[in-house]
C-alpha cells in the first residue's frame, strides 16, 4: 500500500512535467492497446477515442483506483507474456522496475503485431562515465529498496532495441528529479 501512496505523490510532481510530451505522443496509440503497469491510470486522459485498452497492473491498491472506461480490460497481475495480439503497446515509468526487463520486452515484442507501435516514456541511465551515472550506480541499492525495485541506472533504450524493436523517434530530456532525471520518450515499431 505504501508504494501506491508513493506513486500518487510522485505523479503529482511528475505528471505536470511530462504532460505536454504525453499530449504529443500518446494520441499515436490506436486499435488494441496493451498498457503495462498503468499505475492508477494517469495516462487515460491522453488516449485518443476508440482504442480498445487492456492493462496489466499487479499492485491491487493502484489497480482499483484506475478510472476504467467502458470496454477496458484490466488484469490485476504482472504482465509476463500472457497471450494476446496488440496494435500498440504503452509503457510509462515501468521498465525501470521490471526484475527481468529483457524477458518482459521480448514478451511484449511477441505480443505486438508486425507494424505495430510501442510508445515509451521512461527514466534512464545517465551516460556512462558521467558523475550522475556514478551516483546512480552507487546509490542503486538504497534507491531500489525505497522506490519499489526501480533501477535509476538502467539502459532502457538499449534493452528496447535488443528486444527487436526499431526505434523510429526518440527524444532525450532531463527533469529535475535527482537520480531519475534523464528521461526518454519515443516510438518504436516491430518490423
Ligand atoms: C513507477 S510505476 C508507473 C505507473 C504509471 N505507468 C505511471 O506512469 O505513473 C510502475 C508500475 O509498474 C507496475 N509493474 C511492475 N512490474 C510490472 C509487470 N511485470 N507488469 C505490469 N506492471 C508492472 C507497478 O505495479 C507500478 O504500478
Amino acid at each position: 500500500m505504501w508504494f501506491a501512496l508513493l506513486m500518487r505523490l510522485v505523479s503529482r510532481f511528475h505528471e505536470p512535467l511530462v504532460a505536454a510530451r504525453k499530449r504529443a505522443w500518446l494520441p499515436r496509440l490506436s486499435g488494441r492497446v496493451l498498457e503495462i503497469g498503468p499505475g492508477h491510470g494517469v495516462n487515460f486522459r491522453y488516449f485518443p477515442p476508440g482504442i480498445a485498452w487492456t492493462g496489466y497492473e499487479p499492485n491491487r491498491w493502484l489497480a482499483r483506483s484506475i478510472p476504467l472506461p467502458p470496454g477496458a480490460t484490466l488484469h490485476t497481475a504482472p504482465y509476463t507474456g500472457q497471450p494476446g495480439v496488440y496494435d500498440a503497446i504503452l509503457s510509462t515509468l515501468v521498465l525501470c522496475s521490471l526484475p527481468d526487463p529483457a524477458a518482459t520486452l521480448a514478451a511484449l515484442f511477441r505480443s505486438l503485431r508486425p507494424g505495430g507501435v510501442f510508445v515509451f516514456l521512461e527514466h534512464v541511465a545517465a551516460p556512462a562515465g558521467s558523475p550522475l551515472r556514478a551516483r546512480q550506480d552507487r546509490l542503486l541499492p538504497l534507491w531500489r529498496a525505497c522506490a519499489g525495485g526501480c533501477h535509476p541506472n538502467r539502459d532502457t533504450e538499449a534493452i528496447i532495441r535488443d528486444a527487436g524493436f526499431v526505434i523510429q523517434e526518440i527524444e532525450r530530456f532531463h527533469l529535475p528529479l535527482s537520480l531519475a532525471s534523464p528521461h526518454i520518450i519515443g516510438l518504436a515499431t516491430k518490423p
